[in-house]
């Protein structure tokens, strides 16, 4: 079952859920309330940036208009978008913190 752990930061204190079926990574955080700012969800304002700090073999490979968004805001390597990103049904843990604007 994956887990999605989220760490505190200055938009909200840490949060933890299990995703037993994985699907968008914007279900989870709604569902476990975590402290990551959304507005478009469609991969245009980068308010959803998280940085993946363990884990990230357990989530989807970027589809094309994310790597783009992400390139164009100068991302970080470990950079995604929870709004287009996917998590894979299956065991894991991965650990995520905001890192977008709010
Ligand atoms: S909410 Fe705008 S890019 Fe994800």
């Amino acid at each position: 079952m994956p887990t999605v752990r989220f760490t505190e930061t200055v938009h909200g204190p840490a949060a933890e859920i299990d995703a037993p079926a994985g699907g968008l990574l914007v279900d989870v955080c709604d569902e476990a309330r975590a402290p990551v700012g959304f507005s478009c969800r469609s991969a245009r304002c980068a308010t959803c940036l998280v940085e993946v700090l363990a884990g990230a073999e357990h989530l989807e490979p970027a589809r094309p208009e994310e790597r783009d968004r992400l390139a164009r805001v100068g991302a970080s390597p470990c950079a995604r978008l929870a709004c287009q990103a996917v998590l894979r049904a299956g065991d894991g843990t991965v650990t995520l913190r905001s890192a977008g604007a709010r």
